[in-house]
């Protein structure tokens, strides 16, 4: 866990170095250590992930900490998650039931969607702005919504975004995620692959936001690991999204990245050798 302190102090450290930091509290899923520590947000009261969207009282907790998150990061825009939630103990709770009914909602999907929109009329009246993983999709999402498109063999994802007029963020995890593992050919095919999709209209390539690169530290034991996954990926990653699709030449790249190599040998940085 980080202090408030120390999220002030990691605020601070990388605003001077230009960067804002978009935090991520995800609910209603990946919440088991909320649900452990306060089994009363879970739908049987039994510490179990997903947050209880029918009780007043998990609503009001998600707002809660929402509101020491946006007191801490300055920047606009808060992450809310929204990925992989197991909604079975919904279908079987109660109070889900009750809300389904009482709203007029189709299913539990829907449910997921009425919580997002809810969560986000907060984000917004405390001047935020809502990123979500592209599950927030499923059951419909407000125009206002940022998508972080993630699940790569979802190919439809950012179609169906940019139709709606969705912003959206590309991460999809057959190029991006970089805590998955590496061989000889992954960087060739991070730099030459289409992570912007091909089939889309001018209109619907102003609503792409840019690109990102994703990596999950619970199964990385080390900072130098954590350095050997992400470079020199990143080189790559960064020049694609900062370059013109016309200028990205997998040739001219490979000598100037060599250049790079060298300088994060030098800082200390650890990275995947071109060849191993
Ligand atoms: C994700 O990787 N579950 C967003
Ligand atoms: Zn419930």
């Amino acid at each position: 866990y980080y202090t408030q302190d120390e999220v002030r102090e990691l605020v601070s450290y990388a605003a001077v170095r230009g960067i804002d930091i978009v935090p991520e509290f995800d609910v209603p899923g990946h919440s088991y250590a909320e649900t452990q520590c306060y089994p009363w947000l879970s739908c049987n009261d039994d510490g179990r992930d997903p947050i209880c969207v029918g009780k007043e009282t998990s609503l009001e907790f998600c707002r809660n900490v929402y509101k020491e998150i946006f007191d801490l990061f300055p920047y606009e825009y808060v992450e809310i998650g929204g990925d992989e939630v197991n909604r079975s103990a919904w279908k079987t709770c109660p109070r889900c039931q009750q809300r389904i009914k009482d709203l007029e909602l189709k299913d539990e999907a829907e449910l997921q969607s009425w919580f997002t929109c809810t969560m986000e009329k907060y984000f917004n009246a405390n001047g935020k702005k809502l990123i979500g993983w592209d599950e927030i999709l499923e059951g419909g999402v407000s125009k206002s919504a940022t998508i972080n498109w993630w699940r790569g063999d979802h190919t439809d994802v950012v179609q169906r975004s940019t139709n709606g007029g969705n912003e959206v963020i590309l991460c999809p995890t057959t190029f991006c995620y970089f805590d998955y593992d590496q061989d000889n050919n992954t960087l060739k095919a991070l730099y030459t692959g289409d992570i912007v999709p091909t089939d889309l209209t001018e209109k619907q390539l102003q609503l792409i936001k840019g690109m990102q690169g994703n990596i999950w530290g619970e199964r990385i034991p080390t900072e130098a690991q954590m350095q050997y996954m992400v470079f020199p990926r990143a080189l790559a990653l960064a020049e694609k999204a900062w370059t013109p699709g016309n200028q990205q030449q997998w040739d001219d790249f490979l000598p100037r990245l060599l250049k790079h190599v060298d300088r994060l040998q030098v800082i200390g940085i650890a990275q995947r050798p071109l060849k191993e």
